[in-house]
């Protein structure tokens, strides 16, 4: 098992000073639990900030810094000043109400950007000084955002996992963060980025391609020269422990002295007292329910824990005091000398208390207004031994993608929360029974571990040696020799060649790309070579080939292998059937976005249609070709085409042409006599390399994820590799 650092903007503990010293208590959160294992069986780091502010007396540090170095725990000394503007200001006071769609609460003025990027720089140069070959690094949440990108700088070759613990909002949102594009790059640091959810995965693909005009391929986006992956990885909880304190005797004795004789229900509401948790509207509901049943009142009450939190943010300052005043409005206003509607409590719980309060709870209320996921929803559900009890779940937590059978909640909806809750007291235990089953079972099988161990697990794929030792591709000095070698055995050459990018440098317009003298005498050359044959496989109209290249005695494929035309006949013969209803719809969808988005351009071919967009300016070409590309395939879904987004543009073909399609069928007697090398550039040429026999030879011109042998760097390197070719063959005409 590789080292694993583990980077956190938190230590998995408390510290406090003391009298005679400091108290390191290891904490119990999710994180801390659940990444308690790999960093023992590991051996390896955790780096994060102790949350020691800078009043420790030497002594006290000493004495800190003992006890960290024993756990293997690596602290981030942070200033008052960088906690105030990294922290609270910047991680807290923007990031967190923005990626929870709050904001209202991000302050009019924005100043701690440089304060993030400097916290960030740090957390980097800790991690780089402890790093050594072969680690794997784990970084985690938005406070370190820039830190996957700061450390690939630091340390080119490093393996760096990145996890988002909160949601990644709708891309029209994010952008509204002037930084939007430095954050992006940041988690791009990364060799895998994590999110809970789908929702958070595709919020984040969409703005890779409108922000940075990146392509994302269903989990993967190509940088030059690197890829990184994306997944979904909903975290879990230590499923084990809680129900082992919820079956420990002295936990259901407290639970059963909270149930008392069973007369009043108990609901339960558990959440730091932060605004994304919904509490104000939760006792809203409450409220709403007391007063359209009194039949309740004296006989429900609700236990909401609130545990402190972030209590320098301004923000959290105004919510406290608005709590305060609801829960006081309420009590006040039907509290009797019995009976109290909210028992409120403004501090954190030990486990055993905790789970006490799940296990002896009637209703668990979690509802908040977003959420990245919420634990608490899980640990009750482990909490439940007994099978009984049930959820309430508002639909923006990332959890309740994972548990439908809670009864879930729109919680913005005041009045139907009310009644949802009414509805989850008055369930039959059949039903309550019934519906937590499915719960437990799920969160007991993905539990925290299974949860960093499918996230390691494709770290360590997709960053294992044998990938990164194949990836990048040998370079043209190794494609001569393998020429050179392979054309000493055989006789025969089969050539298939992409045009654009491969022969012939990118242009403006498509019409500009016309071959000059010194590619017509190449392609002669290679042409006239004995037992050689040459195809040109090219995304072009048959038209555009005919007109360019169609007095060489060469093959030709035009639209991707659509039409296919021998050399020196007149015939095209096409590949599928071309006639299509769809398109004159697509064309018309086509004409309005091209008028809408200067510098694009449709080219309708025979069969398929292209929209390019080189020539748009990059952002909004790129956050165009997403919509339409998102446009289309919903209104396409009936048809049998396919879109495909290559090098700035989108093709609309018949589905299954592809230029794989094209290669000469070959008895094995041909195919061991005969040299194969195709080159192409882009995704459509992917499709060639795939269907090539074992022993073909393929190239890769230009950047990106290949399954190419070989890379070239453009498209003179590969008529360097033809004119060797042509050179090669005896007798050839070397016009
Ligand atoms: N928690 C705790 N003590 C308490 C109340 C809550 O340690 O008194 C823990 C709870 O067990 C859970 C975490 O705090 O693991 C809250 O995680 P969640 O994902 O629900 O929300 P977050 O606080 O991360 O936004
Ligand atoms: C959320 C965040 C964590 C954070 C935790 C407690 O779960 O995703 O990154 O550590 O809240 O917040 P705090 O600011 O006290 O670390």
């Amino acid at each position: 098992m590789s080292r694993l650092l583990i980077v956190a903007n938190r230590l998995p503990v408390t510290v406090s000073p003391t009298e005679s010293g400091v108290e390191v208590e290891r904490s119990s959160g999710g994180l801390a639990t659940g990444l308690a294992r790999p960093h023992e069986q590991s051996g390896g780091l955790w780096i994060g900030w102790s949350g020691a502010g800078e009043e420790l007396t030497e002594a006290q540090q000493a004495e800190l810094d003992r006890e960290l170095a024993a756990q293997r725990l690596v602290a981030v000394p942070l200033t008052t000043d960088q906690v105030t503007r990294y922290y609270e200001g910047y991680s807290n006071g923007v990031l967190w109400p923005l990626f929870h769609y709050l904001l209202d609460q991000v302050p009019l003025q924005v100043s701690d950007w440089d304060a993030y990027v400097q916290a960030n720089e740090l957390f980097a140069d800790v991690v780089a000084k402890q790093y050594r070959s072969g680690d794997m690094v784990w970084v985690h949440d938005y406070q370190l955002l820039l830190v996957p990108g700061l450390l690939r700088h630091r340390i080119p070759d490093a393996r760096i996992g990145f996890f988002l613990h909160i949601p990644f909002p709708s891309e029209e949102l994010f952008r509204t963060l002037p930084a939007r594009k430095q954050l992006l790059e940041g988690m791009l640091g990364a060799d895998l980025v994590g999110f809970h959810t789908p929702t958070y995965l595709r919020h984040f693909a969409t703005a890779l391609t409108d922000i940075l005009g990146l392509t994302v391929d269903i989990d993967r986006v190509q940088l030059p020269g690197r890829e990184v992956r994306l997944g979904v990885y909903p975290m879990g909880i230590d499923a084990g422990s809680f129900q082992a304190l919820a079956n420990d005797p002295a936990v259901e004795a407290e639970a059963a002295a909270l149930r008392g004789d069973g007369s009043v229900r108990i609901l339960v509401g558990v959440d730091r007292l932060d605004y994304t948790k919904g509490i104000p509207r939760r006792l809203l509901a409450y409220e709403r329910m007391l007063e359209i049943h009194p039949e309740l009142r004296g006989k429900v009450r609700l236990v909401q824990v609130a545990v402190p939190s972030r209590t320098g943010v301004e923000a959290y300052q105004e919510f406290r005091t608005l709590v305060d005043g609801l829960v006081g409005r309420i009590n006040g206003a039907y509290g009797t000398p019995r009976w109290v509607p909210v028992h409120y409590i403004f501090r954190g719980l030990s486990p055993s208390d905790l789970v006490a309060i799940y296990r002896a709870a009637d209703v668990m209320l979690v509802t908040p207004l977003r959420d990245g996921m919420n634990l608490v929803a899980k640990e009750f559900i482990a909490s439940r031994p007994d099978g009984d009890g049930v959820l309430v779940l508002s639909e923006f937590a990332g959890a309740s993608w994972e548990l439908p059978e809670a009864l879930q909640v729109n919680p913005y909806d005041t009045e139907g929360t009310a009644e949802v809750i009414f509805r989850a007291l008055s369930m039959d235990p059949e039903e309550r029974r019934a519906r937590l089953a499915p719960l437990r079972q799920r969160v007991a099988t993905f539990d925290v571990h299974s949860w960093v161990s499918s996230f390691l697990d494709q770290l360590d794929r997709v960053t294992g040696p044998g990938v990164r030792a194949a990836s990048p591709t040998a370079g043209e000095a190794a494609l001569r020799a393998e020429l050179s070698q392979a054309l000493e055995r055989n006789d025969e050459l089969l050539l298939l060649l992409d045009y654009d990018g491969t022969l012939v440098p990118f242009t403006a317009t498509p019409e500009l790309a016309r071959p000059d003298a010194a590619l017509i005498g190449l392609l002669r050359a290679l042409a006239g070579r004995p037992d050689t044959e040459v195809h040109i496989v090219s995304g072009r109209s048959r038209e555009a080939l005919e007109q360019w290249v169609g007095g060489l005695s060469i093959w030709l494929h035009a639209e991707h292998g659509f039409w296919s035309r021998a050399p020196d006949q007149a015939e095209w013969t096409p590949a599928a059937d071309i006639h299509g209803s769809w398109r004159e719809p697509v064309l018309a969808i086509l004409r309005d976005f091209t008028a809408r988005t200067p510098g694009s351009l449709i080219e309708a071919k025979a069969v398929a249609i292209a929209w390019h967009y080189r020539l748009a300016d990059l952002e909004t070409g790129a956050r165009r070709a997403n919509e339409l590309r998102i446009h289309l395939n919903q209104l396409l879904s009936n048809h049998p085409v396919e879109i495909l987004a290559g090098n700035r543009v989108l093709e609309i073909r018949p589905y299954g042409v592809h230029k794989g399609g094209i290669i000469p069928p070959m008895s094995p007697e041909r195919e061991a006599r005969t040299t194969v090398l195709a080159i192409g550039d882009d995704r459509t040429d992917e499709d060639l390399f795939a269907s090539l026999p074992p022993a073909a030879i393929s190239a890769r011109v230009g950047p990106g994820a290949t399954r190419a042998r070989f890379r070239l760097d453009g498209t003179s390197a590969v008529r360097g590799v033809l004119r060797m070719l042509a050179d090669s063959g005896v007798g050839a005409d070397l016009a």
